[in-house]
């Protein structure tokens, strides 16, 4: 069975690294059944973006890299549509799988579907109901059009039930973000960046911020980088910096005072910090899954989430951009956690495995 995986940012590669593992593993046992085909749509291109995860996660080289990079919305999205389809009609997959919601994401199916190509989505069911998110026309745009949908939790079952998309499409296999946090944790254990940051355990918190709600209003990006100066009064505070908010912060004339500002970091030293912290502050949506996993308070700069199950079970809880909330949420970490976590249902490192055993079954019964 050929199949091409889909890659094109960052939260892609801990996504696609466990998929790709577990079809090696079946191919082992069973003969050789998949037959992998990865495309990097180069839609994230600096190599702490990109490249530094393919180490960490021992990904393959991807076949091709279509070196789409950066524009609008509808030029990246466009730039995928156009390069990929030759790919696909040159490859003839029997299946494209692509993950989470970003551009590439939606881009790719979109073009599979009218090569009619069958796709599967990896995290399917994931709804924020803000179409202010660029990835919340991503996840709709790509759920309509797959075949198989792979979901995470009951909600996102749900939510795609609501959707009127057929029941026998829809596979709740559990989080494959969660079996590359499970599967790098020698690796995150051995990593020695809080000697090289010089960063006690517990004594720091960790920040990423990157989302344009939050980033590309100066007032809004101003009041959050105020709100971090005060509570870095208290704690530590270490911010990995995607380069939109580097750019961003550049643009606008805001210092980020009172910050350990670093470039991105690559996985194995990011989650080790984010393991030894006090807390997070973030505005991702993979990150609110790992400090569930991880039971690490979160702090979600963010009014919505599409991982509602982080704040039913996890350790998470949202506080949006308002500076006093945030500074007031940090305030009460600073001062002691009692929150009791449980970790959601097959989130336990195997979901890939299931992904890959339904595939296996679905063909040998076609
Ligand atoms: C994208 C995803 C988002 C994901 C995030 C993680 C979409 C709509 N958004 O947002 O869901 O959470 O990735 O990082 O697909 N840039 C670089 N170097 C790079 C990549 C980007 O400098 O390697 C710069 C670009 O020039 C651009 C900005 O960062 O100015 C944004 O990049 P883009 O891929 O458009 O979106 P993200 O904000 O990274």
């Amino acid at each position: 069975m050929k199949v091409i995986l889909v890659a094109g940012a960052r939260p892609n590669f801990m996504k696609i690294a466990p998929v790709m593992r577990a079809m090696e593993k079946y191919n082992n046992a069973n003969g050789a059944f998949f037959e992998p085909f990865l495309v990097h749509t180069g839609q994230h291109y600096d190599i702490e973006m990109s490249k530094v995860f393919f180490d960490d996660l021992n990904l393959p080289q991807p076949n091709v890299n279509l070196g789409v990079g950066s524009g609008t919305h509808a030029e990246q999205t466009a730039g995928v549509m156009a390069a990929i389809e030759k790919v696909f009609i040159e490859q003839e997959p029997d299946l494209v799988i692509v993950v989470g919601d970003v551009n590439s994401t939606m881009a790719a199916t979109i073009t599979a579907s009218k090569l009619h190509i069958p796709v599967a989505h990896v995290e399917a069911g994931l709804r924020s109901f803000d179409k202010t998110m660029p990835e919340e026309t991503n996840r709709i745009v790509t759920d309509v059009l797959s075949d198989m949908l792979f979901t995470t939790d009951e909600i996102a079952n749900e939510n795609l039930a609501n959707e009127g998309i057929d029941p026998e499409k829809i596979f709740l296999v559990g989080d494959v973000m969660i079996d590359t946090l499970f599967n790098r944790m020698d690796a995150i254990n051995a990593s020695d960046v809080l000697d090289r940051m010089k960063l006690k355990v517990g004594e720091y918190a960790v920040l990423t911020l990157h989302r344009p709600g939050n980033v590309d209003d100066p007032n809004v990006l101003g009041g959050i980088l105020g709100a971090l100066k005060e509570i870095s009064s208290k704690i530590k505070i270490v911010f990995a910096r995607h380069p939109r908010t580097k750019g961003r912060m550049e643009e606008f004339g805001l210092g980020g005072e009172g910050l350990t500002i670093s470039d991105p970091l690559g996985y194995v030293d990011f989650m080790r910090l984010v393991k030894d912290s006090g807390f997070v502050m973030t505005d991702s949506g993979g990150m609110q899954e790992e400090t569930t996993v991880l039971g690490k308070p979160c702090v979600t700069l963010r009014y919505n989430t599409e991982r509602p199950v982080t704040i039913e079970k996890g350790t998470n809880v949202l506080v949006g951009s308002d500076p006093e909330r945030i500074k007031q949420e940090a305030f009460a970490l600073i001062q002691g956690n009692d929150r009791q976590v449980q970790t959601p249902e097959l989130w336990d490192g195997h979901a890939a495995e299931r992904i890959v055993d339904i595939l296996a079954t679905k063909e040998g019964s076609s």
